[in-house]
C-alpha cells in the first residue's frame, strides 16, 4: 500500500473503508430505485450512467486544475519563476525577490498546461477501460433490475476472480496456487455472508408487477464481472506505468466516457444494456424524464463511489479493494448486529470465518518466500 495518508491513517485504508459503506449503500439504492416503480414511469438507466461521467469528469477536472495552480504558486516550482509580472522582474532587477505573476495569469497558465497533460500523447490508452467501465455501468442496471439483491450481490463476487485473472495477465501478479485458493474461498465466503445478510436485513425478493427475467440478470452480472476486472486492472497499470497525475488520468478516463455512454442514450435500438424490456415503454419519452431523488441518489453514490475506486486502485491495487470490501460486508454486518439487532445464524458465522481466513491465507508468505524467494507483483 502507498504511504501517503491523511490525519496519520493512510490514503489506502481510509479508501478502502470508504469504498465499502459506498459499495453497500449503491447496491440497495439500485436495486429500489429499479423496481419500485412501473416499467412505464421508469427513468433511463442509459442516461444516468452518462449524468454520472458528466459529474466525475467535471469534479476531477476541478481537482486537476486546483493542483496545477497549487504548483504553479509553489516558489520552488520553475513556472512560478517563469510567470513573475513586470513588476516582479523589476523588484528582482533592484534585488527584491518576486515571482508567480498575478492570480488570474497563474490560473490561465495552469489551466493550458493542465489542458496540455490531458491530451497528451497517451491519452488514447484510457479509452479501453472507459468503454469497459461505461458497458459495465450499464450492465449494472440490466441486472439490478432482473434479480434480486441476495442474487446479484451473491453473483457480483465473482468480480473477485476476474480480477485477479486480469491482475495475473496484464499485470504479471504472480499468484501462487494457495492465494487463488484463498481468492476462490473469499468469493465463496462473501456470498454465504451476504446471503446471511440479505435474510437478517429483511432484502425481498418479491416485487409487486415488475417483471424480471433472471437469465438475462445473470448474464449481465456475468459480463460485468468481466468488464470490473478488466477495466480495474487495465487502469491500474496505465496509472502506475506512468507518472501522470491520477485526476489527470480520470479526466481522461470520463472524457472518453462520453461517447459510448452518449450512444447508449441516443442510439436507436440500443436494447442489451439500460433499457427496460420489449416493447419499450419509455419509447418518445425525454432523455430525462422521470428522474426523480431514487435516480439521482443512484448517480451521486456511483459518482462518489467511482472517485473513491480511483483513489483505491491508486493508492492500494485491485485484489486488496476485492478483500477490504469483503472484509468491510462482514463488519458492517456486525455493526447491524449492535444497532439494529440482526440475529447472527450458523451461515453468517461460517461465511465470516471463511473470509478472515481466505484474508489470512492469501496475506501469509509463500513456502517459497518463507525460504527467501521472490513473490508478489513483478515489477
Ligand atoms: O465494481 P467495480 O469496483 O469494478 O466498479 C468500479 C466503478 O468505479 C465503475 O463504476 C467505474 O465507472 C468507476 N471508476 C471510476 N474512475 C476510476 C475507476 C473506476 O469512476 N478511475
Amino acid at each position: 500500500m502507498s504511504s501517503a495518508s491523511f490525519l496519520g491513517v493512510p490514503l489506502g485504508l481510509i479508501s478502502l473503508v470508504t469504498l465499502t459503506v459506498q459499495n453497500s449503500a449503491l447496491t440497495i439504492v439500485l436495486h429500489y430505485s429499479r423496481i419500485s416503480v412501473p416499467a412505464d414511469r421508469m427513468y433511463n438507466a442509459a442516461a444516468a450512467v452518462l449524468l454520472n461521467e458528466l459529474l466525475k469528469g467535471s469534479i476531477s477536472l476541478a481537482i486537476a486544475f486546483r493542483n496545477a495552480v497549487l504548483a504553479t504558486s509553489d516558489p520552488r516550482s520553475g513556472d512560478y519563476a517563469r510567470l513573475a509580472t513586470d513588476d516582479d522582474l523589476d523588484g528582482r532587477r533592484r534585488g527584491v525577490p518576486g515571482g508567480g505573476g498575478s492570480d488570474l495569469g497563474r490560473a490561465k497558465y495552469a489551466g493550458a498546461k493542465m489542458l496540455r497533460e490531458v491530451f497528451s500523447g497517451d491519452c488514447w490508452k484510457l479509452s479501453i477501460p472507459a468503454c469497459l467501465y461505461v458497458i459495465q455501468n450499464n450492465l449494472q442496471f440490466v441486472a439490478a433490475s432482473n434479480l434480486d439483491v441476495p442474487t446479484f450481490q451473491v453473483t457480483y463476487n465473482l468480480k473477485i476472480l476476474t480480477t485477479a485473472l486480469f491482475s495475473v495477465v496484464l499485470l504479471r501478479r504472480r499468484l501462487s496456487a494457495k492465494k487463488w485458493f484463498a481468492l476462490l474461498f473469499l468469493a465463496a465466503g462473501v456470498g454465504v455472508v451476504q446471503l446471511q445478510s440479505s435474510a437478517a436485513t429483511g432484502s425481498s425478493s418479491s416485487h409487486g408487477s415488475h417483471e424480471m427475467d433472471k437469465a438475462k440478470g445473470l448474464l449481465a452480472v456475468f459480463c460485468a464481472c468481466m468488464t470490473s476486472g478488466l477495466a480495474g486492472v487495465y487502469f491500474e497499470m496505465v496509472l502506475k506505468g506512468s507518472k501522470a497525475d491520477l485526476w489527470i488520468r480520470n479526466v481522461q478516463l470520463s472524457f472518453f466516457s462520453l461517447v459510448p455512454a452518449m450512444c447508449a442514450v441516443f442510439a436507436p435500438g440500443f436494447s442489451l444494456v439500460g433499457g427496460p424490456a420489449k416493447p419499450d415503454p419509455m419509447a418518445g419519452q425525454p432523455v430525462f424524464a422521470n428522474f426523480g431523488a431514487w435516480a439521482w441518489g443512484v448517480v451521486l453514490i456511483q459518482v462518489f463511489g467511482g472517485l473513491i475506486t480511483a483513489l483505491v486502485i491508486r493508492y492500494s491495487d485491485n485484489i486488496m479493494k476485492g478483500f477490504a470490501t469483503s472484509l468491510a460486508i462482514v463488519l458492517s454486518f456486525c455493526a447491524g448486529i449492535v444497532l439494529f439487532d440482526f440475529h447472527v445464524t450458523a451461515s453468517f458465522l461460517v461465511g465470516t470465518c471463511m473470509v478472515v481466513a481466505s484474508t489470512y491465507l492469501y496475506n501469509s508468505p509463500d513456502a517459497a518466500t518463507r525460504r527467501g524467494g521472490a513473490e508478489g507483483p513483478l515489477p
